[in-house]
C-alpha cells in the first residue's frame, strides 16, 4: 500500500493530462500544434514544474525548420517538443530531492530536452535555481537561455574586464543581454545591430551602434572581445581583434569547425565556439544581476501558448528587439 506525504499544495498529477506544443515534421511555424498528453513524473534528481511562461529562442526556429542538418534530421523522432526556457512553480519533487520544495518559484533551462512549451515540465534540479524576486514570471522567461549564453560567453570564456572594447555582433535575443552584461561589467560596447533599433540599443547600454546591413568589418576599429551571434564572415571579423583579443561565437557552420578548433589552440587571434549550459550556479548569478538591476528584461511581445504559430511567425520576422514570451494557461 502506498502512503502520500503531505506537501502543502501538492496534487496528485500522475494520471492527469496536460497541453504541450509539438510538431510532426520539420517546417515553418504552421507545423506547430497543441496536443494533450499525460503529465510527466519526476525521477530521482528531478522536479515537476507547473509552467507559467517560456520564450522563443533563435535555436528553436532553426531546429523546427530542420536546420540541424540532414544527418541529424534523418534520425529525428516525432512528435518533437519545443522550447527550453522554464519559469514556474515546483509542483512535485522526485525521490530524494531536497534542494527545492513544492511551491518554490524557479527558472531554468531544459537544454537539449526542448520540452518547455507545455503546462508541466520535468527537469533536473541542477538546471534550475530560484527565479529573481523582483521581476514577474513573464519577465523572467526572457532570460534563461539567452541571458546565460551571454553571461557564459563574456564572463566565463571572455574574461571580460572593465575598460575592454567589446563588439556585440547581432542584437537579437542573446545580443541584447550581451550588451547589458558587457556594459554592467564596465566595457565600452559597440553593437552591429539593426538600424531601426539603434535608439533602444543605446538605452540598454550600447556606446556605439552600427547598422549591420551597411557596415563592413573593415570599417570597424580593433576590439578586445568580439561576441558573434551570427556565425558568418568570421575570418574578416578576426582581423578586427587586438593582439590578445578573442572572437567568441555561439553559432558556426559545420565547415568551419576544424579551423575554429585549430585557432583555439594555435592561432594568435583565437576563435572560441561557446556552448552555454545553464546550471544552478550561473542561473543564481544571473538572478542576482537581475535583482541588482544590472540587467533588465527586454520583451517584444507576449502570446498565449494556443497562439504558438502566430508567435513563431512573429519571431521569424526581421528587425525585432527583445524576446517573444509564451504564457502557459
Ligand atoms: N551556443 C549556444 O549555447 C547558443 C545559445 C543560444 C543561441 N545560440 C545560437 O545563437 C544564434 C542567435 O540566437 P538568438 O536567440 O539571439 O537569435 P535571434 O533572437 O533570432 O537573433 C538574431 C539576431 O541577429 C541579427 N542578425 C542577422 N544577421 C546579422 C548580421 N549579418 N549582422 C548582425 N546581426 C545580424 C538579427 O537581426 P535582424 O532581425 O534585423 O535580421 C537578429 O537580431 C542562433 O543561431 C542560436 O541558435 C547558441
Amino acid at each position: 500500500m502506498s502512503s502520500k506525504v503531505d506537501t502543502g499544495d501538492y496534487k496528485d498529477t500522475s494520471s492527469k493530462v496536460m497541453k504541450r506544443v509539438v510538431y510532426n515534421r520539420f517546417g515553418g511555424p504552421e507545423v506547430l500544434e497543441v496536443e494533450e498528453t499525460l503529465i510527466p513524473q519526476p525521477k530521482k534528481g528531478q522536479v515537476l514544474v507547473r509552467m507559467f511562461a517560456t520564450s522563443i529562442n533563435g535555436g528553436d526556429l532553426q531546429v523546427r525548420n530542420g536546420g540541424s542538418g540532414k544527418l541529424i534530421n534523418k534520425f529525428a523522432k516525432f512528435p518533437k517538443t519545443i522550447g527550453q526556457d522554464v519559469v514556474g512553480k515546483v509542483d512535485k519533487l522526485g525521490p530524494d530531492v531536497t534542494d527545492f520544495k513544492v511551491g518554490d518559484m524557479v527558472w531554468g533551462n531544459t537544454t537539449t530536452d526542448t520540452n518547455a512549451t507545455a503546462q508541466y515540465v520535468v527537469i533536473d534540479t541542477n538546471k534550475l535555481s530560484l527565479m529573481p524576486s523582483k521581476i514577474s514570471p513573464i519577465e523572467a522567461a526572457a532570460f534563461p537561455c539567452a541571458g546565460i549564453t551571454a553571461l557564459v560567453a563574456l564572463v566565463d570564456k571572455g574574461k571580460l574586464k572593465a575598460g575592454d572594447q567589446v563588439l556585440i555582433r547581432g542584437a537579437g535575443g542573446v545580443g541584447i543581454f550581451a550588451v547589458q552584461i558587457a556594459k554592467a561589467l564596465g566595457a565600452y560596447v559597440t553593437v552591429l545591430g539593426s538600424k531601426a533599433t539603434t535608439d533602444e540599443l543605446m538605452n540598454y547600454g550600447a556606446d556605439k551602434v552600427f547598422d549591420y546591413r551597411k557596415t563592413s568589418p573593415e570599417e570597424l576599429e580593433l576590439f578586445d572581445i568580439i561576441f558573434d551571434t551570427v556565425g558568418t564572415e568570421q575570418d574578416a571579423f578576426r582581423k578586427k581583434l587586438k593582439p590578445d583579443g578573442k572572437l567568441l561565437t555561439i553559432t558556426i557552420s559545420v565547415s568551419k569547425l576544424i579551423s575554429v578548433a585549430l585557432s583555439t589552440r594555435h592561432g594568435q587571434h583565437r576563435t572560441r565556439l561557446v556552448i552555454a549550459f545553464p546550471n544552478r550556479k550561473n542561473l543564481t548569478y544571473l538572478a542576482k544581476l537581475v535583482d541588482d538591476g544590472d540587467i533588465v528584461p527586454v520583451i517584444n511581445s507576449i502570446y498565449p501558448m494556443e497562439r504558438i504559430v502566430e508567435a513563431h511567425r512573429h519571431a521569424e520576422s526581421r528587425g525585432i528587439l527583445g524576446k517573444i514570451i509564451i504564457t502557459i494557461p
